[in-house]
């Protein structure tokens, strides 16, 4: 592969002067950012949006008649319409602001404790991140529900087939994630929403990998719940979405009490707040709203076409390199995969890889990516975990190869 015209075509250069982290050192060497599947860089506008609030109209929304909250409360709402927007929401009330991926799903499952009955069955993909297993395991214990697992194959896909025999009218829900965070595959969502739809059971999508890579249209998609974390799209910590069609979130009982999500209290009876106040008890987190929104309009000016096509190119290029080095295995080799490489250098183990990596100024991901199932399907402790964003650069691919290799020079 010519890689200086690949490079030179997507401007990556230009695109890295955006991000001020970028131009760090790192135990004396320049910082090689590979950890993005784990948390995504944040580029100066996402930075400034943060500052300006403080700076300029901190104030609590919904509540003030004063001028300071009503820009706050004007900027943090305008974020909702831009995430509605983003993802081809139909109605703004189904855009609830939460903490992130994992609190959008625990809210979700906590919904479902009283609609669960014994004996109904829930089905988890094998590929999970622990926060989407978890939730559903303790509401399998709360319910009696029983939780099933639609298995995956040596590639890491999933296994339909065993799909269809898993579904059946006991089926009231299924969750996915879009994409694995630990190996890169990415799921046939449409094909497992549609099955699960003729059984009647809803669908939980987790995006939390997916968002950073593609842009999904949802309702086109048809989930009836999707989530996503801001900050693996170079948008701020503590703050993402759970999207729920308004039929489902009119019919799940609030997730906690408080200020905002109420319409009347009296000690005798409280009624809730329309949605999507309904799930949003508590002042929430203003700052990083608006700045997820700034966040949006950045990674759309640069287009996620062109995203997804230059993170293809740099997957494709560390493929091949880094299946170069003799021993090296990669877990996770699914056709259909994003910019995700998972592998292990046999008889080494990842933290010692990891280790020598970061004093090289290399920042991976060792361990089981909380997703110790996987792991355990394929019989390793962890792995090693480069992931990749449109940032990153192939001479970045090269030092991480030539990296790789005096780690293992070191310790065989
Ligand atoms: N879920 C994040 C990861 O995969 C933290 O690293």
């Amino acid at each position: 592969m010519n890689t200086n015209s690949k490079s030179i075509a997507f401007d990556v250069e230009k695109i890295r002067k955006d991000f001020p982290i970028l131009s760090r050192k790192v135990n004396g060497y320049p910082l090689v950012y590979l950890d993005n599947a784990a948390t995504s860089q944040k580029p100066q506008v996402v930075i400034d949006a943060l500052v300006d609030y403080y700076s300029n109209y901190n104030a609590n929304i919904h509540r003030g008649v004063h001028s300071l909250s009503q820009e706050a409360t004007d900027a943090y709402e305008q974020a909702r319409e831009k995430i509605r927007a983003h993802f081809n929401i139909k109605k703004t009330r189904e855009v609830i602001f939460t903490a992130g991926t994992t609190h959008a799903i625990n809210l979700v499952a906590s919904g479902f404790r009283k609609i669960l009955q014994k004996g109904d069955e829930l089905i988890v993909s094998a590929l999970e991140h622990h926060s989407n297993i978890v939730p559903w395991q303790m509401l399998c214990e709360e319910t009696g529900a029983v939780l099933k697992v639609l298995p995956m194959n040596e590639q890491g896909e999933l296994d339909l087939v065993e799909y269809i025999n898993l579904l059946s009218n006991k089926t009231k829900l299924v969750f996915v994630n879009h994409i694995s965070n630990a190996l890169g595959t990415i799921n046939p969502i449409e094909e497992i929403i549609e099955k699960a739809h003729k059984v009647g059971a809803a669908v939980l999508i987790d995006g939390a990998q997916a968002c950073s890579h593609i842009k999904p249209d949802l309702q086109t998609l048809n989930a009836d719940f999707y989530t996503c974390s801001a900050h693996k799209m170079c948008g701020p910590t503590g703050v993402g979405i759970l999207y729920g069609k308004e039929g489902w979130l009119a019919k799940l009982p609030p997730y906690q009490g408080g200020g905002e999500m109420i319409k009347e209290v009296t000690f005798e009876k409280t009624t809730y707040a329309e949605l999507p106040h309904k799930f949003e008890a508590g002042t929430p987190n203003i700052a990083d709203g608006i700045a997820f929104g700034v966040a949006l309009d950045y990674l759309n000016t640069i287009g996620f076409d062109a995203i997804a096509n230059y993170e293809n190119q740099l997957l494709e290029y560390a493929t091949e390199k880094l299946l170069e080095i003799e021993g090296l295995k990669i877990y996770g080799t699914s056709a259909h995969k994003t910019s995700v490489i998972s592998f292990n250098i046999k008889n080494i183990h990842p933290y010692d890889i990891g280790t020598i990596l970061d004093k090289l100024g290399i920042a991976v991901r060792t361990g089981h990516h909380c997703a110790q199932p996987i792991m355990d399907f394929y019989n390793i402790p962890g792995t090693v975990r480069a992931s990749f964003a449109f940032y990153n650069t192939f001479h970045e691919i090269d030092v991480l190869v030539e990296a790789i290799k005096k780690a293992k020079v070191m310790l065989t």
